[in-house]
């Protein structure tokens, strides 16, 4: 059942131009296609013609006009087989389909009353027979017939050509998309929509319009993802010299959605959660992830759309290099060094976990079951760290050549990852054949770093020794090319001190490259006893265990240059303290907290400050989720108590330096998502929820006031989330019941209103969840709903993790619903079960127990592919 990446073989038949015409109706659509087809010089004439094709009601095939008969083909669930045909042919078609019975939301589908798509990866054989494969590149014109009350607006990608009034009350529009695309980049999208507008004058001097189509009541949400999408466009000239090639750029909002958004060539259709912003529904977080999916998409039309994928095992190659780009444009756009933060953070704790369970992949995959299962943080976000260490080995003048030189040999193909690799060597020089390894291995390399002064020699000695855990299917791992940026503080300085290594001067702060299974560095003339400071701004993606002193950790927090590491130093002593308070709660021994923890935080909270956003992310305590991570076996309540233990003393240490704080970033500005407010507004709402964590009186007046005053969606819900996580009903209760009535009409809304209750540490939560699966704003069908609640509901460590085993058994019962609605959603919801082998015995029998239920289940493929590994 799985593909090989080894089996590639080129398509033998090839689109040169697609026609479609869409006769649209929620119960039958019809669909037209009349291909021109070619076959390849390659193969034989005696070669059938294959094309995918599913969900599909088969009315007509025709072949240059002539129309087929009952035995000139062969039809099974999945492919139509031609077993004779010309050279060059066009083959007409006619299907029949129900966008609104698809509640898998592949290929064309209903969402609130309107039709769009979504064919990435393999959606498209949804809605007619072709081949779908991504190096099968055509130009396509498109007619979509729909009704002109219920569908005035008739969307495609690339121009709008022709449009008029047909019989019926029906009207037509037809587009032609000029650029060769995969059909996997084909949308359509048809309904009651309107529009905001805008536009852009391109380097070159290209006038481009640029709509974003929304629901009626949602046109006041537009404004941030255009301003972002202007940046965006600007952006990607100034920074990699590539220009929009079409006169026209559309987004469109639609509520039901599977993923974030998706990059079809002109036309890219987004979750509406990925677009709508206004300052009284959106946090600043909504804000700035908004920001960087517009960018993302937008990228994809160089990186992705005018290069695209051979096949989907080369997906990292559009997804990699893309996310590298919208994360270099949101740091270029806010603070660098907190955007690094955050995506690092994150990617320790998710990206790690997955390349340590049971469905670790390499960056590029060589099999699958599923492709759908595999757009994962391996993929995006290592991918996206493979990139960027490649940028900082060849440096950033290199890069952008090698980017060009990407960008103009293979406009209008479909390529490798080796093709993208080879133009950085290209224009670099650099043997990169042993960096290639970082696609073709999964797991998360370690490296144990030991360092030593010699006072005499005046020389520091730091030794690396990489490995790399095995991986289901690869036991045996090849040491990685690691490029590990780092500097040598010193003690008595305090400042970066520089480096000779062999003889040769490197700065202060300089890439060492690991290579082998062990290396030792020898740097000479090191005038004072230092502490290294390593792996800086996370230069590459392994784990780093260097054994750091509390001493040491306090010492790089306050003097490192490197901002990161700064942050990196924190979190490493706040780590230190919590292993000792988690063995001190397994042990039944009493909790004591760690002086040196809160001089840190004290220093930090009344010392100058220079980056605000930065010292809310020092001032923030590894989550449960990263701590887990640490642990060799996951023990949810011990790292629960051991969390809130550290948060409370540091309140009760440090009150009233919390409180200034919070009180110093009050403000009564009007809302805007700039870099400034967002900072101010994370200093202060950090600080409260330090308050908070003692509630005393006067943090819930606090509270209570910045809940009442409405002053923007950030505030309110971090004022929310903290009267609905305290322990008293009495402030709980009246708050949710006041949102929830306020905000009953906005699904957006509705959603954060969900997870913020199923979140709570409270034991009363898998009753909610259960009640609230009732509520007449929840709705299995639409993705959204599902992660707002079902899936928040699974990352509340202690009570998706009772003791019991009914957190599991809900979270099975939900995806044993969703794999015949939506398997693609019922895939991503199984992960938290698919990680049991880190937890006690009584919960890995409990989880494996629902594992086992699912898998006697008649599955979809996706699920089954899960549900396989997670018990292999
Ligand atoms: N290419 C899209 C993006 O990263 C995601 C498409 C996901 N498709 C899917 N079937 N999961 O922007
Ligand atoms: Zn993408």
């Amino acid at each position: 059942q799985p593909v090989y990446l080894s089996d590639y073989q080129p398509p033998a038949y090839r689109v040169t131009h697609t026609e479609l015409t869409f006769d649209l109706d929620p119960a039958a659509t019809r669909v037209k296609a009349r291909l021109l087809m070619e076959r390849n010089d390659e193969v034989s004439d005696q070669t059938p013609l294959v094309l995918n094709g599913e969900h599909l009601a088969l009315i007509s095939l025709a072949i240059d006009g002539t129309p087929l008969t009952d035995a000139d083909y062969q039809l099974n669930e999945k492919n139509l087989c031609i077993p004779k045909v010309p050279a060059s042919f066009s083959l007409e078609s006619e299907v029949e389909i129900a966008p609104s019975t698809n509640t898998a939301l592949e290929g064309l589908y209903q969402s609130s009353g309107m039709y769009c798509t979504q064919c990435e990866a393999e959606g498209f054989r949804r809605i007619t027979f072709y081949p779908d494969r991504p190096d099968v590149m055509a130009t396509f014109t498109v007619t979509v017939i729909g009704d002109q009350e219920s569908e005035p607006v008739l969307l495609a990608n690339g121009n709008p050509v022709d449009s008029g009034k047909l019989e019926n009350g029906r009207h037509f529009a037809t587009w032609e998309d000029p650029h060769p695309k995969p059909c996997y980049l084909f949308a359509l999208v048809a309904g009651n929509l309107h529009k905001v507008e805008d536009r852009f004058s391109t380097m070159s001097g290209r006038n481009v319009t640029l709509q974003i189509w929304v629901e009626k009541d949602n046109l006041d949400k537009t404004e941030h993802a255009m301003a972002s999408l202007k940046r965006s466009m600007a952006w990607d000239e100034q920074t990699y010299g590539r220009e929009y090639d079409l006169d026209l750029f559309m987004i469109v909002a639609v509520s039901d959605f599977n993923m974030g958004a998706m990059e079809n060539k002109g036309l890219n259709i987004f979750n509406s959660a990925a677009v709508l912003t206004h300052p009284h529904t959106a946090t600043d977080a909504t804000f700035q992830n908004v920001e960087g999916i517009v960018a993302h998409e937008y990228f994809h039309n160089w990186s992705g759309n005018r290069v695209t994928c051979r096949d989907w095992f080369q997906l990292s190659l559009k997804e990699g290099f893309t996310v590298f780009r919208d994360q270099c444009f949101s740091a270029d756009t806010n603070s660098a060094p907190v955007k690094r933060i955050q995506d690092v953070s994150f990617f320790r704790t998710a990206q790690f976990a997955e390349d340590a369970g049971p469905t670790a992949h390499p960056v590029r995959p060589d099999h699958f079951i599923e492709i759908t299962n595999f757009y994962t943080l391996t993929i995006y976000e290592k991918g996206a760290e493979v990139v960027r260490m490649l940028c900082n080995l060849v440096g950033w003048d290199n890069f952008r050549r090698g980017a060009d030189q990407y960008f103009e040999r293979f406009d209008g193909q479909a390529v490798t990852i080796e093709d993208f690799v080879g133009c950085m060597a290209d224009t670099s020089g650099e043997d990169l054949s042993q960096f290639m390894r970082w696609y073709a291995q999964a797991g998360t390399p370690e490296i144990d770093a030991h360092g030593e002064y010699d006072y005499v020699k005046s020389e520091y000695h730091l030794t690396l020794r990489q490995r790399t855990p095995a991986t289901p299917g690869q036991t045996t791992k090849q040491p990685l090319h690691i490029p590990v940026r780092m500097g040598l503080v010193g003690t008595k300085s305090g400042q970066d001190l520089a480096l000779t290594l062999e003889g040769e001067t490197l700065g202060k702060d300089a890439v060492i490259n690991l290579r082998d299974n062990e290396q030792t560095f020898v740097f000479t003339e090191v005038a004072e006893a230092p502490v290294p400071s390593l792996l800086r701004d996370f230069s590459a993606p392994v784990k780093l265990h260097f054994p750091y002193s509390r001493e040491e950790l306090a010492f790089l927090l306050t003097h490192d240059s490197d901002g990161f590491n700064r942050w990196d130093a924190g979190q490493r002593l706040a780590m230190l303290a919590l292993d000792d308070l988690i063995a001190a709660h397994r042990n039944g021994v009493e909790k004591v907290m760690d002086a040196r923890v809160i001089e840190a935080f004290r220093i930090l909270l009344t010392g100058p400050v220079s980056d605000k956003a930065v010292l809310a992310e020092m001032l923030t305590l590894p989550s449960e989720a990263y701590i887990a991570e640490q642990q060799p076996i996951v023990d949810v309540d011990a790292i629960h108590a051991a969390r809130e233990f550290v948060r409370q003393s540091l309140a009760l240490a440090l009150r009233d330096e919390f409180a200034a704080t919070f009180e110093a970033n009050r403000s009564d500005e009007p809302y805007a998502p700039t870099p400034e407010q967002i900072a101010q507004r994370s200093l202060k709402n950090i600080a409260l929820s330090y308050l908070m964590s003692i509630e005393e009186e006067q943090a819930i007046a606090f509270c209570q006031a910045q809940f009442a005053a409405d002053h923007n969606m950030t505030d309110v819900r971090h004022a929310l989330t903290l009267l609905v996580h305290s322990d008293r009903d009495d402030l709980s209760s009246p708050a949710l019941k006041a949102f929830g009535e306020k905000w009953a009409h906005d699904p957006l809304v509705m959603d954060q209103w969900f997870t913020i209750q199923v979140t709570r540490p409270q034991s009363d939560v898998l009753e909610r969840v259960q009640f609230l699966m009732q509520h007449p704003a929840f709705s299995i069908k639409n993705p959204n709903k599902v992660r707002a609640l079902i899936g928040a509901f699974a990352q509340n460590r202690v009570n998706f993790h009772r003791l019991d085993g009914q957190g599991y058994a809900l979270l099975a019962d939900v995806v044993i619903e969703l794999n015949r609605l939506n398997p693609e959603i019922a895939a991503r919801l199984i992960t938290p079960l698919t990680r049991w082998q880190r937890f006690d015995e009584t919960r890995q029998s409990l989880m494996r127990t629902q594992l086992e239920r699912i898998k006697q289940e008649p599955l979809s493929s996706n699920v089954y592919e899960v549900v396989e590994k997670a018990l292999a």
